[in-house]
Parts: C-alpha cells; structure tokens; sequence
C-alpha cells in the first residue's frame, strides 16, 4: 500500500475557529477545525471525506501553512514547522490544487504553469521558450496537449481550467501533493488519465490528500480514509476494509441515505422552451430541442459537446446565427438575460467558482439578488420578506452558515454553491436551466437538491438539466437529449434512458472517447 512506510505529514491536535481572508482566527463563531489527529504516510493517497462545510478544505490548509492553527502542531517528516509559514511547507515540497479559482484569467497557460518558480527565468525575466516547452511538457503529461499554452486562462472552458491549475501543481515537482475536489469539473475520461497520473505519481513515492465528494473515486485511488463531520475527525479507515459507497456515506452523514433521487413522474404540460434550429457560429449543425411543463429534461455529452453553449444562447449571455428561441410561446429576443429572466427563466450556470456570488454580501441578500427584482414588481419587498425567503431554501439546502448575515466569504465551497442555487429556485422562475447543479455539493445535499427538482416539476416547471454524471441523468430525466460534436446526436425516453445507450451517443458509435475541441 505505501512505498515504504513512514509517516511524511502528522497533524496533533489542531484547531482553529472560523477565520477571515488571511487566515486570522475570529473571536466568534463555531470552531471550524477540533481536535485533529491526522498523518500522510509516504507513499499513500490518503482520502479526506465529509459534507459540504466539515472542514476538508481547512484541513489541508493547515497542511500548506495558509492558515494557522490556533493550537496543536504540525510536522513535516518528523520536523516541527513554524505556525503559519506556508514558504516552509512549500519548501518541504508541498503543493496545492485548491478548491477556490487559483489560476490568472488575464496570464497565458504556460504563463500559469510557471508562475512562481524561479528555474524558467533567465536574468529575472521570464524566458517565455522555456516557459511554453515547461507547461506544454506538463500538459502532455495530462494528456491534454489540445490545450494551447499562449491561450489566456480565462479564455478556456472549466474543465481545462482545472487542468491547468493541475498540471501547475505537478509543475512544482512535489513531494506531498494536495489536490482538493480536482475531479468536480472534469469528465469521465478526463478523471481516468488523472488518475493513472496520480498512481504514476504514488509510484514515485509521492503523497497525496485526496478531496472529493465523488463518492466511487474512493475505490478507485484511495489507501486510507478519512472522515470529517464539524470539523472533528470521526474515522480513518484503510479503503480495503470500506464495504461499498453505501457504508462511506453512512460514516459521513452517521445515517443511511434511503433515496437518493425521489424521482416522480409528473403530469406534462405545454411546451416551456423550444428550440428551434439554433445555429450558434457559423458552420454549426442546427440545434433544436424543446421541454414541456412538468418535464426533466436531461441533456447529456463529454465537455466540448457544446451543452453551456447551447444554455448560454438560451439564457442570452451569448447570441447566435440563426433560429429561434421560444420560451411559454413568447420568442426571446438575442442576447438579452433580461428578458430571459422577464419571461420566467433562471440559468444556474457551470462556473460556479467565478460567477455569481457576491462575497460581501450576506448569504440573504446573495439568495435575493434574483427575486428582488422579481418581487419588487409588485412593489416594495420588506426585509421580512427577503429573510423569510432566505431562510426557507437556507433550511431546504442544508446551507451550514452562522446566520443569514453571515457575509458568503466565509462559507465553505459547497455551501456558497448552495447560495447560488438558492438564489435561482427562490426566484419564482418556470423553466429552469441547471448546469451541473450538483456539483461539490456532498450527497446528503445532493438528494435535497433532486428533491427541490421534483417539487418544482410537480408544481408545473419545466427543467433542463446539464450533467455530466451519468447516475444523475438515468436517476432523474424523463427524457434525455445526448449532444456530440455541437448537435443532438440522439432524443431518448422511458426504457431508452440508459447508461450504455447515452455513452454510446455521446462517445459516437465506435469511435474513441473525443477530445474537448475547444
Ligand atoms: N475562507 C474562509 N474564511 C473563514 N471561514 C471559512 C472559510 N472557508 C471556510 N470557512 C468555514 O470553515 C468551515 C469549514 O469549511 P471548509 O471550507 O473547510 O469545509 P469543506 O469540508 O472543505 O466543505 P466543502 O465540501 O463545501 O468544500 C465552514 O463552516 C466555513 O464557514
Ligand atoms: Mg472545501
């Protein structure tokens, strides 16, 4: 299991209470970290477990001195490092591939890539040849060469993002290597190369803390887990001795997880959204699709089969060629979200890392941003009314926050993901666009959101649902349209919905997985 034993990292009974942007433990608020016993073994993956807000995320930043411990102590291959001194951690050959957008949208990859390391600089500048060949080298590593190492960051769609912020944590050459929901954007295929990388990695006898809240990765790389439940550790636990994904979803959330799905076939009205022949760039085959009232609609395919293309043109964010886009009857205009959002629509978009939220704002009035406007339509809406409103999909979400004032910034990952949530489903809309509405959101959650879902398609909604989890798709969608290479490759319903089938459409027949064209 591990290359040669021995311990690389040993944390002895660390705490800290709710801290701010730097790091600075604050007089108030629950403890965020109690009590934790936790060590790396060289050599191991070692799987860090729990519900959005448990305190993975501040775990691991303890490990990478960007927080400091307000009691207990931290070794590194048996040596005692100083609180708070993330140059000695990073010294000891520690990297981070952190949960929060890390990358500089206005830097090229290979810019990205090389950030901070001394070795591609020539005469304190930065030899931009070597830097290329650096990041192209990293990026083949990753299989992902497609990825042009001039293009600008903010310029790629997420799952390429995320692997950027990847292959520069690989860029470092680390001893222990920290990677903290790296999967939650990536596809299939794209997780497997991930993962023969970090076996590679392990072979060489590097560690790693591995974050996930995609429950079957454990099987797949895992050594040891452990699980963390308010901030306390509950178990570790070697993953040949874990029976199955049921028994891990008991120690996380200490009971067992009846139904994940509650799906229930509701009665279809009119049609809500139609699509008809959208061309979104010129050349693109044209798109049409369209979703009835009391529908889930699943829309499936691997990044790249221009699913949030397709949502964006809807919405408006983006405009397109030619074709029509009808919402209850209505023909919305082109690239207008005001009049999408007008006409009943809410779109819970993908990049929930850099959209959406306003940090300094309170959980509250993050959930009201939408419906305010929807409510002051018919005139003043009370502070009352906002908090009533926040406070029911707060409960309904599960968001682990101190109060509804609580300023966002100081949520976990997941729970800021659930504000944004909310703040759509709160917004009184009739057809709903979700892309990925679930993910790094932990299971419990997860089976409340698919609730949510059921009850506004009972209540006459229509939805729309981008996922790129397979369970996800089969467990929740009356119909499924599967997207490949920019158009619908397949309509599916009843018996047709099925894992192999949609794979088969999304993938193409025979043919090999597709690489992301973007
Ligand atoms: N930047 C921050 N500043 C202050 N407190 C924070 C910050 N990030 C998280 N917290 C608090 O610490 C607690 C644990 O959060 P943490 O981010 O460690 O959870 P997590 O297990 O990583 O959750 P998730 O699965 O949602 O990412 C939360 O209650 C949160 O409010
Ligand atoms: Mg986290």
């Amino acid at each position: 299991m591990t290359a040669d034993g021995g311990e690389i990292i040993r944390l002895q009974g660390v705490c800290k209470g709710l801290y701010d942007l730097n790091g600075k433990t604050l007089n108030r608020g629950v403890p965020v970290l109690s009590d934790i016993n936790f060590s790396l073994e060289k050599g191991e993956i070692h799987v860090l477990l729990g519900e959005n807000g448990a305190g993975k995320s501040s775990l691991v930043k303890v490990v990478c001195g960007a927080i400091e411990p307000d009691r207990g102590r931290v070794f590194i291959e048996g040596g005692e490092i100083p609180a708070n001194d993330p140059q000695q951690a990073l010294a000891s050959g520690v990297a981070i591939v952190s949960q929060e957008f890390s990358l500089c949208p206005n830097l090229s990859v290979a810019e990205n890539i090389s950030l901070g390391r001394e070795e591609v600089r020539a005469g304190g500048f930065l030899d931009r040849k070597a830097t290329r060949a650096a990041a192209a080298a990293q990026l083949a590593r990753l299989e992902a060469s497609y990825i042009d190492p001039d293009r600008k960051v903010r310029h790629l769609p997420v799952a390429e993002q995320q692997l950027v912020e990847i292959a520069k944590a690989l860029a470092a050459g680390p001893r222990v290597l920290i990677l903290d929901e790296p999967t939650s954007a990536l596809t299939d295929n794209q997780v497997e190369m991930l993962f023969r990388v970090l076996r590679l990695l392990k072979a060489q006898g590097v560690s790693m803390i591995y974050i996930t809240h995609k429950l079957k990765e454990i099987f797949e790389v895992g050594d040891r887990v452990t699980v963390l439940r308010d901030g306390r550790t509950i178990r570790t636990i070697p993953v040949g001795e874990i029976a199955d994904v049921d028994a891990v979803i008991q120690m996380m959330i200490g009971s067992k997880l009846e139904n994940l799905f509650h799906k229930e076939s509701c009665p279809v009205g009119d049609v809500a959204l139609e699509v008809d022949n959208l061309v979104g760039q010129p050349g693109d085959p044209p798109l049409s699709l369209e979703v009835r009232r009391g529908e889930i609609v699943g829309l499936a395919g691997i990044v790249g089969a221009g699913r949030t293309e397709l949502a964006r043109m809807i919405f408006g964010v983006d405009g397109y060629v030619s074709g029509r886009v009808r919402v209850f009857g209505k023909e919305l205009p082109k690239g207008d979200p005001n009049a999408a959002i007008a006409a009943g629509v809410g779109f819970i978009p993908e990049d929930r890392k850099r959209q959406g939220l306003v940090p300094l704002m309170s959980v509250a009035e993050n959930m009201c941003h939408v419906s305010m406007r929807r409510l002051s339509e018919h005139g003043f809406i009370g502070v009352h009314k906002r908090r009533a409103l926040a406070a029911e999909y707060v409960g309904r979400l599960k968001v682990a926050a101190a109060s509804l004032g609580q300023e966002i910034r100081y949520l976990s990952g997941g729970n800021q993901q659930k504000v944004i949530l909310g703040k759509w489903l709160s917004a009184n809309a009739r057809l709903f666009i979700f892309d990925e509405p679930t993910r790094g959101i932990d299971v419990g959650t997860k089976s409340a959101i698919y609730r949510l879902m059921v009850d506004l398609a009972k209540r006459g909604a229509a939805i729309l649902m981008i996922s790129s989890e397979l369970q996800e798709i089969v467990g929740m969608s009356d119909r499924v349209y599967v997207m490949r290479g920019r158009r619908v490759a397949a309509a599916l319903a009843g018996g047709e919905i099925a894992g192999d089938n949609i794979l088969r459409y999304a993938m193409g027949g025979d043919e090999l997985p597709m690489r992301n064209a973007n």
